[in-house]
């Protein structure tokens, strides 16, 4: 019998998955399958560790625990090939072997995580067809695991997610700006943080920055009329990015320290492209950051810059601390349940930044996506049209008018489901744990890619097609299967998340309303996947006045968006 506790060490077999539940299993054939000798039943409870035969590695499957006799030839050459099994003690849980290991060529150095970096978006994927749904990446720095099945993903971000919440190490390069903010800290400290923090965000709380939202919205539209009227092409993916930092600052500093919040939207804005040109070349993390290259140069100017200018305000609060209606005054008067005790400057400025941070760019992409998806499906522009016409109130937006605007929110809710910004998820165990019947050692990086469960056509009909009718009410999917978690999932999920929904559709009314959103013609649309999934060379658009819409343009995404041939 085999099941996920079987231990199949079959020399010759190729990799096979037997991951529960929606996977596709290849399992090999039972007379292929090793078992464990009778008077070996005390290594029943064995862990059954890697081979360290290097060649041998991914030809091992999986580990049997059956009690039943090992073939002669089969059990010379489990012992040949060095497994390192050890007595468990009295823990009966069994440990298996790691999983697969994807074996193509990848980089002589690097390996496949080489590949993964290339084009994560292609590779992830079709990894997971090849071998299953866990696999491993290798390359000399580490290994990572890539999980990519719904009931996998909820151990690892809900259930267990107190053995996975370490963040993995690609989260390095964002404690540079964020330190040990809320996106990045870990363990009890994390839990304390989010606490805090979390009150900042209630639906209350989101109220109170409506109008703010609205203005500055307003006052973009605004600033573009020129643009419209000349029937002019812009870059969209800048202007969005600035007004969404410029929400967010007003959001955390209200009105009194704007002048100090446009040099803080500045240092971030800086300070977030030298992260990405980290990301772009890893060779940099090699570098320490105290040599004077002028790369660091100019990110320890921007850093010691931003510290004293958010410093400087956390001071000034303290001083005066008179109510404001912002995000920063929630942080302050934030306090411990039983201590009673704040956060010091340093968390707050963690927090300040972290806020900034991940509450701008993840925005700004999602809304660059939609006017694009909007403006390549003109039967979903008529009906957000319509809606947008129909129901918007004589005096103007209020944040109880929203809930009107089912059709809106459904269309942003499908394109973060083609265009997740955040487009996977990393953690690290911090405790052994199995998963789908492999073993995770301590240490080791998970990732949790969140496209690839947004994308897969086993989870959606027609998954390329923009059809925001999957997000009615008849037809939403439910919670679960975990199979579209744009805003990530379990206790470590988005806290900004009814901020950023309540953002987007301000966003999306507002735009649409004034202007018809077009691509510019010639220009070439992709996803670029490095911290958020972001368009690769900008959103070239052309604006123009409202016109009847007409067209049959194609309900589907250009495959070349999802995976390069
Ligand atoms: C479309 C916009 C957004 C998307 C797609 C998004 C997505 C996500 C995801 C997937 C996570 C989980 C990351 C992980 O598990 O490692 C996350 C965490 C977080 N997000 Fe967002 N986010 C968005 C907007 C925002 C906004 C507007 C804010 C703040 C104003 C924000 C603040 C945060 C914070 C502080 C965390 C860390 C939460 C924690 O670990 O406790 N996000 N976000």
């Amino acid at each position: 019998m085999v099941n996920d506790r079987t231990v199949v060490a079959d020399k010759d077999a190729s990799i096979s998955s037997r991951n529960s539940g929606m996977g596709h299993s290849r399992l090999p054939s039972k007379s292929r399958l090793l078992t464990i000798p009778r008077k070996q039943k005390s290594l029943v409870r064995m862990a059954c560790f890697e081979s360290t035969c290097h060649a041998n590695r991914n030809r091992i499957e999986a580990v049997a625990l059956q009690q039943r006799p090992l073939r002669e030839s089969s059990r010379s050459s489990f012992h040949k090939h060095n497994f390192l099994a050890q007595f468990a003690g009295s823990a009966s849980h069994l440990m298996l072997l790691l999983p697969p290991r994807v074996s193509s060529p990848g980089h002589w150095l690097q390996g496949s995580t080489y590949l993964v970096r290339r084009d994560p978006l292609r590779c992830i994927p079709k990894w997971f067809e090849e071998y299953g749904d866990l696999y491993r990446i290798t390359s000399p720095l580490g290994q990572a695991t890539m999980v990519g099945a719904p009931e996998l993903a909820r151990q690892v971000l809900v259930d267990r997610y107190a053995r996975y919440q370490q963040k993995s190490r690609a989260y390095a390069v964002l404690r540079i700006l964020m330190g040990n903010g809320l996106v990045t800290s870990e363990g009890e400290f994390w839990r304390g943080q989010r606490k805090l923090v979390q009150p900042a965000f209630h639906r209350r709380r989101l109220d109170a920055l409506f109008a703010m939202m609205v203005d500055r919205v307003t006052d973009c539209v605004e600033r573009l009329a020129p643009v419209a009227a000349a029937n002019g092409a812009l870059d969209l993916a800048p202007l969005l990015s600035q007004l969404t930092l410029d929400i967010i600052s007003r959001a955390m500093f209200s009105s009194d320290v704007q002048g100090a919040a446009v040099d803080v939207s500045r240092h971030i804005a800086a300070l977030n492209e030298y992260a990405l040109r980290m990301l772009r070349r890893p060779w940099l993390f090699l570098l320490p950051r105290r040599i004077p290259t002028p790369f660091n140069y100019a990110q320890y100017l921007s850093l010691k810059s931003l510290n004293t200018i958010v410093h400087g305000i956390i001071q000034a609060r303290r001083r005066q601390p008179e109510a404001h209606d912002d995000l920063l005054s929630m942080l302050l008067s934030a306090c411990e349940e039983g201590t009673g005790r704040g956060m010091t400057d340093e968390q707050l400025r963690d927090e300040v930044m972290t806020v900034f941070v991940a509450g701008h760019e993840t925005t700004a992409n999602a809304m660059s996506w939609l006017l694009y998806l909007v403006s390549q499906h003109p039967e979903v522009e008529e009906q957000l049209l319509a809606e947008i016409g129909g129901r918007l109130p004589e005096g103007g937006l209020k944040p109880d008018n929203l809930g009107a605007f089912s059709y809106v929110r459904q269309v942003i809710e499908e394109s973060l489901r083609l265009y997740p910004t955040i487009w996977s998820i990393g953690r690290r165990c911090t405790a052994e744990d199995e998963l789908g019947g492999y073993r995770i050692p301590e240490g080791m990086n998970v990732v949790v890619p969140i496209f690839h469960f947004h994308w897969s056509d086993r989870f959606w009909p027609e998954p390329q097609k923009f059809d925001p009718s999957r997000f009615s009410p008849a037809r939403r999917p439910p919670p679960e299967p975990l199979i579209y978690f744009p805003f990530g999932a379990g206790p470590r999920n988005c806290v900004g998340n009814q901020f950023a929904v309540q953002e987007l559709m301000i966003l999306t009314i507002l735009f649409h309303r004034r202007y018809q959103f077009r691509l510019q013609p010639g220009f070439t649309v992709e996803p670029d996947p490095l911290i958020t999934l972001r368009p690769m060379g900008g959103m070239m658009m052309t604006l123009g006045a409202r016109l009847p819409l007409s067209g049959s343009r194609q309900n589907t995404v250009p495959s070349r968006n999802f995976a390069r041939s």
